[in-house]
């Protein structure tokens, strides 16, 4: 299993602090980009991320946003691993796909905790990445969804007839929730790492999962 670290709940000298991060043991940088419609929050814009993040580890950028394509356009600049948008957008979700492929870069979906599975199930041969959230998208810091076990149990069986995509899990991962995602090909992981050590937190995580 990958981690992807989310930098959301860092609250001070974030630059400093994202350089720390990636130079830990982790295999993903996590941007989670919101913009205040499609979530309440709103978090930086393009100028701001292009300063504060660092290229040391590949970018796996979570788009809650609306208007996907604008986003995309801006992202696509950082050269990420892959771009993640949401399923529950008011737009084409097989142009969108089509639109990040154009790019070159791999695409992922996500689904908020109250999206099935079966809802997605027509774009899972054309996706890289299935994202499920296991928290309300908007902020760090909540309390796992459990009812995400079952989604990730359902998206490992489809991924043998419908298509060849990784599974992430995101929101509420910790030392103890991580037993219950180890079918996951990535965890996004954010404020259990950044709320303490973070050398110690993940290695805390890869004993859990390494045993
Ligand atoms: C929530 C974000 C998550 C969040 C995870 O909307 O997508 O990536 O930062 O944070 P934790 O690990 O604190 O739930
Ligand atoms: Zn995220």
């Amino acid at each position: 299993m990958k981690i992807s670290a989310s930098f959301l709940s860092i609250k001070d000298n974030l630059k400093e602090n994202i350089d720390l991060l990636t130079k830990c043991d982790i295999d993903y940088l996590h941007l989670d980009i919101m913009d205040g419609i499609f979530v309440k929050n709103k978090t930086w814009d393009i100028s701001e991320i292009k300063n504060l993040i660092n290229y040391n580890k590949p970018l796996d950028v979570h788009l809650m946003v609306s208007d996907v394509y604008k986003y995309v356009d801006e992202y696509k600049d950082l050269n990420p691993e892959f771009i993640t948008f949401h399923y529950e957008v008011d737009l084409d979700i097989m142009d969108i796909i089509n639109y990040i492929k154009k790019y070159n870069i791999k695409v992922g979906l996500s689904i908020k905790p109250n999206t099935k599975v079966d809802e997605i199930i027509p774009y899972l041969p054309y996706l890289d990445l299935i994202l499920v959230m296991s928290v309300e998208p908007g902020e760090g810091g909540q309390k796992f969804i459990i009812d995400s076990v079952d989604k990730i149990k359902k998206l490992k069986e489809l991924k043998e007839l419908k298509g060849d995509y990784l599974i992430e899990v995101d929101g509420g991962i910790n030392d103890s929730t991580i037993s219950l995602v180890k079918d996951v090909d990535i965890a996004v992981i954010g404020s259990y790492i950044t709320s303490g050590n973070y050398e110690e937190k993940i290695k805390s995580i890869k004993e859990k999962i390494y045993g």
